[in-house]
């Protein structure tokens, strides 16, 4: 069974249904409920309302997997959040829920998930990062410093639980087509598009492969990586 997280729209829910689709059963949690994403999957899903960044809400999670379906499997880390600011009006409440959202969640999904995948002996986690962090994406520093922590905890966390069957791994995505990047004008999407090798937006559904990759049996030898899927923009080796 897969938990994954900010899965009422966009990249998540994409995920979510992908790994439906593959016969997993999934929980789709979300701040407000995930009526939609749940009616698209049907009886293989259910959804939760939670704030990923609250011991509480992984806790309601937990809770709602173990009632639903029995024991969780695979833990994708997709909510995030990304307000613009520039570093002169970047308050520190808004630095402190960026790293809440983005960072916190993963350190909260392993300790509430780890114990029981361990006795189990098999489990997956994926962090959804970002390629902005190797980009010149101006207004974003807070963003950046938390995706650029998903990796360093997804490949501690390697570390710690390899032993166990356990794999950890984050996903780049460059520049996805969503609610999110919706509001960005043709111009800003244009500008980024002419440095990617294939120049145009990723769909949602683009991200959802190697997911699915990571979190079966045919990545059991891979752990601590972080895997670009841009189009060819951020180039690294
Ligand atoms: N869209 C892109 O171009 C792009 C590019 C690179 C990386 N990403 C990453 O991919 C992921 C998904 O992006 P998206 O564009 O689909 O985003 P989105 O904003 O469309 O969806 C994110 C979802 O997360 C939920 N969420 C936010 N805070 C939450 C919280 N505290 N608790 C529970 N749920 C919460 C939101 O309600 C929303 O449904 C994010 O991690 C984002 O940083 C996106």
């Amino acid at each position: 069974m897969a938990v994954v997280t900010g899965a009422g729209r966009g990249i998540g829910a994409a995920i979510a249904i992908g790994l439906a689709a593959r016969g997993a059963r999934v929980v789709i949690a979300d701040m407000t409920p995930p009526d939609a994403t749940v009616a698209t999957i049907g009886g293989a899903a259910v959804g939760v309302a939670a704030d990923i960044s609250t011991p509480a809400g992984w806790a309601a999670i937990e809770h709602a997997a173990t009632a639903a379906f029995g024991d969780v499997d695979i833990v994708v880390n997709n909510a995030a959040y990304y307000p613009n600011h520039p570093i002169d009006d970047l308050d520190f409440e808004t630095w402190r829920r960026t790293m809440s959202v983005n960072l916190d969640a993963q350190y909260l999904s392993a300790k509430q998930f780890v114990p029981a995948l361990r006795r189990r002996g098999w489990g997956r986690f994926v962090g959804i990062s970002s390629n902005s962090i190797g980009l010149n994406v101006q207004g974003m520093s807070h963003y950046m410093a938390s995706k650029m922590g998903i990796i360093g905890f997804m490949r501690g966390l390697a570390n710690d639980v390899a032993a166990d069957g356990i794999t950890c791994n984050a996903i780049l995505p460059g520049l996805t087509h969503t609610v999110a990047t919706e509001a960005q004008g043709e111009e800003a999407r244009r500008a980024v598009w002419q440095a990617q090798a294939i120049q145009r937006f990723a769909e949602p559904d683009e991200i959802v492969g190697p997911v699915l990759f990571l979190t079966s049996d045919d990545a059991a030898f891979m752990t601590a990586q972080a895997v670009v899927v841009d189009g060819g923009q951020y180039r690294v080796g």
